[in-house]
């Protein structure tokens, strides 16, 4: 039975004051019935009064001592359990929860707000240690195919156009090292609150029209037809145009990669249809991504397809992430949805500030 721990303190405290009272009342009824029918001389019922009145000062105040040392230890006792039980909660025991024995309403509530709390550091420093894990493994298959192609080239002299091509592909490993700690980088930083927007008067419009055309040339080669509307009722917003870059093309060149040969892009920038703002789109045919995946896309080195790794010639697996990171330092949301009709969405909210 839960009740609450104002109410318990209050009734006891009563109940204590109430029997330090009915003490008082008594021996002073015995007090002064006995002066009455034995009319005692004055100064004698003075005397026996101020020995009553100086033992009901005594015994009440030893009375209320003991009951207030009592009700108050097992008041405070749960306090003691919760310290002596959160103390023993470290890194590691992250999993452990608080069970304190909290029978009122104020306790158990401090109580399932703490769980509440382990919970989240819990889920928090798992997600760390998962990064983690997966840093480590996206470092290494890099640097073991590196260290192969070297060792393997220095058995035995080779030709110069030999030394040239392992040193290319030794480079185009190194550039890809590179972009993965910088994408790495900039996710962490923007989770740890380390960076923020650098917003300047940017020409969206012209902005998303040149990363397009960058990749021109790319999207023929896989037959790929795109088609785009960029248009915002004002053009120049207040963003930070590195990062708008990077935002664009890494769903650009999602789109480039995961699209079928020969199906269709659409590229949208317009503005938010409740609210001010832009929203920038990108639809793409092919199968559609399971509903269960769509949740953990934005996740860091989350692949619908585990069986395709970075050596197929994919992204980091941070694009997504970095993606996310990018709309949250400029307050907004990135979301994804793959709908029956064959085809998946990718939309980035910026709520925008006009330039002027
Ligand atoms: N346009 C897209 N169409 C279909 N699937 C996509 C698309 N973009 C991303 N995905 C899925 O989301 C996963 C994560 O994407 P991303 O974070 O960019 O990492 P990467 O491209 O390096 O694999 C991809 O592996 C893929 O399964
Ligand atoms: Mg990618």
């Amino acid at each position: 039975m839960s009740g609450s721990l104002r109410r318990k303190l209050a009734l006891r405290f009563a109940a204590t004051m109430a029997a330090g009272l009915l003490l008082a009342t008594g021996a002073f009824y015995w007090a002064a019935s006995r002066a009455l029918q034995e009319s005692v001389p004055p100064d004698v019922l003075r005397r026996d009064l101020l020995l009553v009145l100086a033992s009901i000062v005594v015994a009440g105040t030893a009375a209320t001592l003991m009951g207030a040392w009592h009700f108050t230890s097992s008041a405070v006792r749960p306090v003691t359990e919760i310290t002596a039980q959160a103390t023993g909660i470290e890194a590691g025991t992250l999993d452990q929860r608080i069970l304190a024995h909290a029978d009122t309403e104020e306790y158990e509530g401090l109580v399932a707000v703490l769980n509440r709390m382990l919970e989240r550091l819990e889920r928090g420093f798992a997600s760390q240690g998962r990064l983690t894990a997966d840093v480590s493994h996206e470092l290494r298959t890099p640097l073991t195919a590196l260290r192969g192609e070297i060792e393997v080239a220095l058995r035995a002299p080779r030709s110069q156009r030999e030394y040239e091509r392992v040193l290319r592909s030794g480079l185009e490993e190194i550039e890809r090292l590179t972009e993965l700690s910088e994408d790495l980088l900039l996710v962490t930083r923007a989770e740890a609150h380390l960076v923020s927007a650098q917003r300047v008067a940017t020409d969206v419009e012209r902005l998303v029209g040149e990363r397009l055309d960058r990749l021109r040339q790319r999207f023929a080669e896989r037959d790929l037809s795109v088609a785009g509307t960029l248009r915002v009722p004002q053009p120049t917003v207040l963003v930070d145009p590195e990062l708008m870059v990077r935002l664009v093309d890494h769903l650009l060149e999602n789109a480039l990669q995961f699209t079928p040969v020969g199906g269709t892009i659409q590229v949208r920038l317009e503005p938010i249809p409740a609210g001010g703002g832009l929203r920038f789109a990108v639809e793409n045919s092919g199968p559609r991504i399971a509903a269960a995946d769509l949740p953990y896309l934005f996740e860091p080195f989350y692949r619908a397809d585990p069986a395709r790794t970075r050596t197929d010639g994919g992204g980091t697996g941070l694009g997504l992430a970095l993606v996310a990171s990018i709309a949250r330092l400029h307050g907004g949301v990135a979301r994804a949805s793959s709908a029956a009709g064959q085809s998946t969405r990718f939309e980035v909210d910026i709520p925008a500030l006009p330039a002027n």
